[in-house]
């Protein structure tokens, strides 16, 4: 299918490129860049939500599934981008968020029978966010469940009227034009019938995960063992063709029953793992074990790539993630480089998450060419250079970023681990070797013929050994 080996470029709309001045990022904006995106080799946009939101967490608590919010532009501009994306050779995906409407959507007054309910709060389930995942109505004074913040009410899957609406909602969007969709939060879909308490956890969460709600084992919360009748449901709705991607907040191990329905779901496993090189090993190897692995740089949730791995082993931990076998996703400013920003004014995200969601860098115009006006958030610290100063800079992240997809088309689909120890991770594909150090001292390798593409300028002369925080890919005669 198109989407193996495929790159994916995540657009997080509100912070990519403004058009009219009002410091919020919007399609039309997003339109007059997609040339960049193409230019990356990238094969397709991910469009966070478009959708009509009160914005208590900037659309993924939507409000209409079937319309794009007037911050954004207008339908006509979504197809208007749909339109040109496709000329370019990219595929468009929608994010589309199947776990809960805002309180604000009509269903919740309308149709409050498509929602999770109790005349008390029913058990121990802890929102993701923190406190009680139980908020009170103070319209009827019962209790409706919300995995995230209050504003984002449960949706009930096990419901066939439910499943239907959202089936329509997707089809929608199918018959627009869109090419696929990322699944916002599929772990939390498919609640436990009887809304049995969580037991007391017996050990770490797995992945991180808010300390007030590590003390739970999410046996009952999350991850139902019946997940795969909503997902069926969606792969209904929108037939064989469409791409689906999870995001399913489990460890690669348990994303099993995901994959039965879904084509990609991503590795949170080497998300978190960061600059450990014996925990990113470990990820790689189970996400290499499970076909249809989504390797993830950086996304809006959590610390970007740079920061996660220190900067020092930022450039090989990027060119080593786009050099695996299954689909890339690149957030916005990967390319660049972008680690996480401390705002300069008021916080936004109730989560504290602005940090990884600061504004694209295009030009050295006032505000980087993102916005004529004031943008919704900006940053207080160093920025990275431009897009238009890396494009002048043969050494930039953005020139590695785009020849590692380069490379990338030309290697195998498949690759084994071969090493990892002393802060060393080689892989061998068909014809190639990926090398890369974290470590402090150089380390050795089993050598490749020719350097495809070296991380820092001077690391791939001697293909014998991978420099400290440095790496390589080679080309290996047959
Ligand atoms: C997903 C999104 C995140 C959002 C949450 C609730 O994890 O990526 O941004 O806050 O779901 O919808």
């Amino acid at each position: 299918m198109w989407w193996d080996n495929a790159v994916i470029y995540q657009v997080y709309l509100r912070s990519f490129q403004d058009s009219d001045g009002d410091g919020v990022g919007d399609l039309p904006g997003a339109l007059s860049r997609l040339e960049h995106i193409a230019g990356l080799g990238a094969d397709a946009v991910w469009l966070s939500p478009v959708y009509p939101s009160p914005n208590h967490d900037f659309g993924y608590d939507v409000s209409d599934f079937t319309d794009v919010d007037p911050s954004f532009g207008t339908l006509a501009d979504l197809d208007a981008l749909i339109v040109r994306a496709h000329e370019l050779g990219l595929r468009v995906l929608l994010d589309f968020v199947p776990c809960h409407t805002s309180t604000e959507h009509r269903w919740f007054r309308e149709h409050p029978e498509y929602y999770v309910w109790a005349d008390e709060p029913a058990n121990n389930w802890r929102a993701a966010f923190g406190g009680s995942a139980w908020g009170e109505d103070s319209v009827t004074g019962r209790y409706y469940l919300h995995s995230f913040f209050p504003e984002q009410a449960d949706l009930d899957w096990h419901n066939p009227e439910l499943r239907a609406a959202m089936g329509d909602a997707l089809r929608f969007w199918v018959q627009r034009g869109i090419d696929g969709f990322r699944l916002d939060a599929l772990d939390r879909l498919m609640k436990d019938r009887e809304l049995r308490d969580d037991p007391p956890a017996s050990g770490p969460p797995a992945l991180p995960t808010d300390p007030a709600d590590a003390v739970l084992e999410h046996r009952y919360s999350r991850n139902s063992p019946d997940v795969s009748r909503a997902l069926q449901a969606i792969r209904d709705a929108v037939g064989d063709d469409i791409l689906l991607v999870g995001e399913v907040y489990l460890p690669t191990g348990e994303l099993g029953p995901y994959l039965e329905v879904l084509d990609i779901v991503f590795s949170f496993d080497a998300l978190h793992a960061g600059g450990d090189a014996a925990e990113l090993a470990a990820a790689i190897d189970s996400g290499l074990r499970t076909s249809g692995t989504g390797w993830v740089l950086s996304n809006h949730d959590f610390s970007r790539l740079p920061t996660r791995s220190g900067a020092d082993n930022a450039r090989a931990a990027s060119l080593l993630l786009l050099s695996l076998p299954g689909t890339a996703f690149l957030f916005q400013g990967d390319e660049l480089g972008m680690a996480d920003a401390t705002p300069s004014g008021p916080p936004q995200d109730r989560h504290g998450r602005d940090g990884f969601r600061m504004p694209m860098r295009w030009d050295e115009s006032p505000h980087a060419g993102f916005t004529t006006g004031t943008p919704w958030l900006d940053t207080a610290n160093e920025p990275v250079p431009s897009v238009a100063e890396q494009e002048r800079d043969p050494q930039s992240t953005l020139a590695l970023v785009r020849a590692a997809i380069g490379v990338r088309q030309r290697l195998g689909s498949e690759a084994d681990l071969i090493e990892a120890r002393d802060g060393a991770i080689i892989l061998e594909g068909e014809d190639s070797v990926v090398a890369v150090n974290f470590g402090d001292g150089a380390a050795s390798a089993p050598p490749g013929d020719h350097v495809e593409l070296a991380a820092n300028p001077g690391d791939g002369d001697d293909l014998t050994v991978v420099p400290a925080h440095g790496g390589w890919v080679a080309r290996r005669d047959r």
